[in-house]
């Protein structure tokens, strides 16, 4: 690795943010292929590669996702006993957020390739390995978008509520959904801090 290219890589890792508004055009098909490629090649647990990834283009999918989760989220807050007017504000904004994304990346792990053990103990680390793995991905594809031009945001509600994806998107039985990736080109210009690194850090 050249000097030029590790402050390249800085650049783009710094300047990215979460975008939450986008453009109506679409993103191209083989534009998101060449995105997904590219993030697969995270380093993953065993080079077992345990993420999949299911893409939204088509506006009816994305609604009947963004639908049936606001419907959960709606009954989940009701039995918190939330303020109605507060919980239909949330589900509105939610399938708003979903709705005005071009493209949907429903990021999800699978276990199929990941060893099995004959105890819990090691099968909950395997499991932890291949959510660490597919969040490598994830954060490859966040940063690959936002070197492209375009605009993405993590979204947590599928872990939520993985079987709900499951079903709405009739995904294959062993993909277990982690999180979306909402993706588009960006409507909206974002700032964010971060805490200095010394704060997290133990220099041992
Ligand atoms: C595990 C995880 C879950 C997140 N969930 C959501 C979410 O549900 N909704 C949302 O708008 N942003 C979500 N985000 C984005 C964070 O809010 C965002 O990364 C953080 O505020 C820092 O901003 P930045 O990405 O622009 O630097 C999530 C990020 C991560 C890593």
């Amino acid at each position: 690795m050249t000097a030029p290219a590790a402050d390249i890589l800085a650049r783009i890792i710094k300047s990215r943010r979460s975008i939450r508004r986008y453009s109506d055009r679409p993103v191209p098909p083989e534009t998101i292929w060449r995105l997904l490629e590219t993030a697969a090649w995270a380093p993953s647990a065993h080079n077992r590669q345990p993420w999949r990834f299911a893409v939204l283009t088509a506006t009816a999918d994305i609604e009947r996702l963004a639908g049936s989760m606001g419907e959960r989220l709606r009954a989940d807050r009701t039995a918190d006993g939330d303020d109605p007017a507060d919980i239909e504000r949330d589900v509105a904004r939610s399938y708003a957020r979903l709705t005005g994304a071009p493209a949907i990346i429903v990021v999800c792990l699978s276990l199929a390739e990941m060893d099995r053990y004959p105890d819990e103990r090691r099968n909950r680390s395997e499991w932890v390995m291949a959510a660490q793995s597919t969040a490598m991905a994830a954060q490859n594809l966040l940063l690959l978008a936002h070197a492209e031009g375009l605009g993405a945001c993590w979204i947590c509600a599928p872990l939520f509520v993985p079987e709900l994806v499951q079903a709405a998107l009739a995904l294959p039985a062993d993909w277990q959904p982690q999180g979306l990736i909402t993706l588009g080109f960006p409507a909206e210009e974002k700032t964010k801090t971060r805490e200095p690194i010394g704060s997290r850090v133990l220099f041992l």
